[in-house]
């Protein structure tokens, strides 16, 4: 099993969610992160001055998945939430040896 952690932008989350609804996917957990990437910040105007924001808001989806559903994952996150500009987010994929079903006691990929 794999744990699919993505940052991605904030707007991304809903055609993200439909997209692994669709591929029955079932299953994420979500959290507000901040923090920066290579250009260490974002420039914005406000009231007509340029500042940086130093750490850039954004979403942490993480998904629990059996191997042999990775790439799907991986490629339906770029589908759903990629725009091609700095920023687009990035995606952590770390191994997990094991998964615990609380209400059934079901372990490994059955509990997914
Ligand atoms: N190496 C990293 N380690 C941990 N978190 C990171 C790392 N790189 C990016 N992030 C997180 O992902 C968010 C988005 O990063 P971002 O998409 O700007 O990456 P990037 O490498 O600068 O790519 P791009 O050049 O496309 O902007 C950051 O705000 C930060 O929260
Ligand atoms: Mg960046």
């Amino acid at each position: 099993m794999k744990m699919i952690v993505a940052i991605i932008r904030p707007i991304g989350i809903n055609p993200l969610k439909e997209a692994l609804c669709a591929a029955n996917i079932k299953g994420m957990t979500i959290s507000e992160v901040r923090g920066f990437g290579r250009q260490l910040g974002k420039k914005e105007i406000f009231r007509g001055v340029e500042y940086l924001v130093e750490y850039v808001p954004n979403l942490q989806v993480e998904i629990l998945v059996k191997d042999s559903d990775v790439e799907r994952v991986v490629d339906l996150i770029l589908k759903a939430t990629k725009t091609g500009e700095t920023g687009d987010g990035k995606i952590f994929i770390h191994p997990v040896d094991d998964v615990v079903r609380i209400r059934t006691g079901e372990r490994g990929e059955g509990a997914i």
